[in-house]
C-alpha cells in the first residue's frame, strides 16, 4: 500500500497490509539537519516561515519509512497569538508573560482577528502538503484546552502545575470562561489546517493526566467536545492524546474524539475493549529508544502483534507514548519504523 492510502484506511477502518506510523514530536532537536536550521534561526522564525517549517518537517520523513508528516510548529502558538508573550529560554521550557491570573487577564486576551495572526500555521500545512505530493498523509494539531490553560496559568512548564489546578477550584467560572475561549480559537485553527490539506488533525493534552477523572471531566471534556463538534460538522477527524490519562479511559469516548493516542503506560487490549471502533495509536515507551536497536525493534514488532490480534490491525497506528525525547538516537528511530515497515 502506498505511504498516505494506508494513513487514511488506519483513520477509516478499513483494511490495511500493516499499521501505519508516526512519531509524536518526529521533527525536532534529536536531528542533526533540525539542530543546524536553529543555529541560524530562531524557534519561532522557523514556525513562521513555510520553506523552513517544510525543511524541518520533512527531515524525518527523508531519514525514517514513516507514514504520515506532521505540520511543524507548536501548541504555544495560540498564547503568543493572543498577544501573551511566549519565549523559549535556553533549555527551560517556555516561559509565558501574561500570565493568566483574573477576570481583568481574561479581558485582556486578544482574540480580535486572531486567525490573521495564525495564518502563518495553515501557510505552513499548505506549503508541506504541496512538498508532500500526496506520497504522505499529512497531520496538523493544537494544544489541548486543558494544556493551552496549564501553561498560560501556571506562566512555564512544570510538574505539577498547581496555579491551574488552584484556578478551576477557586474560580471555575473564569476557568470555564478561558478554556471555552481557547477552545474556540482551537477549533478554528484545527479547521484551517485541514481547510490548508491536513487529513487529520491531533489535539494535544499533555498535562490531563494530573486531573482527577472528575476534573477531566467537568473542566476538559467540554471544552474538547466544543472542538470536536465543530471540526464534525465538515467532516473532520480528530486524534486526542492524553499524557497519563490511564485513570481517564474510559471517560475519553466523551471528548468526541476519533481516536485516542494512548500514553507508554496506558494498555493497549484495555484501550481496545473499550473502544472497538474507534483509532487507537501508541504507545511505545519514548525512554525505551534509549536502548539497543535490536530492542526497539522487537518491541515495535511485539506493537504491532498486539495491533493485528484485534480484527487484523485494522483502526490501528503505531507511535510513541509521548514525544521523541532530546538527544534519542538516531539508529533507535530507524529501527523502529523499519520493524514496522518490515512486519
Ligand atoms: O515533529 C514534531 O512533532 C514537531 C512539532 C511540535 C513541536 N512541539 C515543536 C517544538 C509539536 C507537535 C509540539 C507539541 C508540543 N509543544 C507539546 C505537546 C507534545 C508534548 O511533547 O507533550 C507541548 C507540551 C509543547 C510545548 C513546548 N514547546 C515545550 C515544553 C517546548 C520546550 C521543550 C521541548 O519539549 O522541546 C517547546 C519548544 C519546541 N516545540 C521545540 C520544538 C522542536 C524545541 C525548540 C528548540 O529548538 O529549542
Amino acid at each position: 500500500m502506498e505511504k498516505r492510502q494506508r494513513f487514511l484506511a488506519a483513520l477509516e477502518g478499513r483494511q490495511v497490509d500493516r499499521p501505519p506510523v508516526w512519531l509524536m514530536r518526529q521533527a525536532g532537536r534529536y536531528l542533526p539537519g533540525y539542530r543546524a536550521v536553529r543555529e541560524k534561526h530562531g524557534f519561532w522564525d522557523v514556525c513562521h516561515n513555510p520553506e523552513l517549517s517544510t525543511q524541518v518537517a520533512l527531515e524525518p520523513l527523508k531519514r525514517f519509512e514513516l507514514d504520515a508528516a506532521i505540520v511543524f510548529s507548536d501548541i504555544l502558538v495560540v498564547p503568543e497569538a493572543m498577544g501573551l508573550g511566549v519565549t523559549f529560554g535556553k533549555g527551560e521550557g517556555p516561559q509565558i508573560a501574561k500570565r493568566l491570573t483574573s477576570e481583568a487577564d481574561l479581558k485582556a486576551w486578544n482574540t480580535q482577528g486572531i486567525m490573521k495572526r495564525l495564518e502563518f500555521l495553515p501557510n505552513a500545512a499548505r506549503h508541506l502538503h504541496s512538498a508532500l505530493e500526496g506520497r504522505h498523509a499529512l497531520i496538523g494539531f493544537a494544544g489541548a484546552p486543558w494544556t493551552l490553560f496549564s501553561y498560560v496559568c501556571e506562566g512555564e512548564g512544570s510538574d505539577e502545575f498547581k496555579a491551574p489546578r488552584v484556578m478551576i477550584h477557586e474560580n471555575p467560572a473564569l476557568a470555564h470562561k478561558a478554556l471555552d475561549t481557547i477552545a474556540d480559537v482551537v477549533a478554528e485553527l484545527l479547521e484551517a489546517q485541514c481547510q490548508a490539506g491536513c487529513d487529520v488533525v491531533q489535539l494535544f493534552d499533555t498535562w490531563g493526566g494530573l486531573l482527577t477523572a472528575e476534573e477531566y471531566a467537568t473542566f476538559c471534556l467540554p471544552a474538547l467536545r466544543r472542538i470536536t463538534g465543530q471540526l464534525h460538522k465538515n467532516g473532520r477527524k480528530t486524534l486526542l492524546f492524553v499524557r497519563g490519562g490511564h485513570h481517564l479511559m474510559n471517560l475519553l469516548g466523551d471528548s468526541g474524539a476519533d481516536g485516542f493516542s494512548l500514553d507508554w503506560r496506558s494498555g493497549f487490549a484495555l484501550a481496545r475493549a473499550l473502544y472497538p471502533n474507534h483509532v487507537l495509536q501508541g504507545n511505545i515507551d519514548p525512554v525505551l529508544l534509549f536502548s539497543k536497536p535490536e530492542t526497539v525493534a522487537k518491541a515495535a514488532r511485539d506493537l504491532v502483534a498486539t495491533m493485528r490480534a484485534h480484527e487484523k490491525g485494522t483502526r490501528c497506528i503505531v507511535n510513541l507514548g509521548h514525544g521523541i525525547l532530546p538527544g534519542t538516537p538516531v539508529e533507535s528511530v530507524e529501527a523502529l519504523c523499519k520493524a514496522v515497515a518490515n512486519g
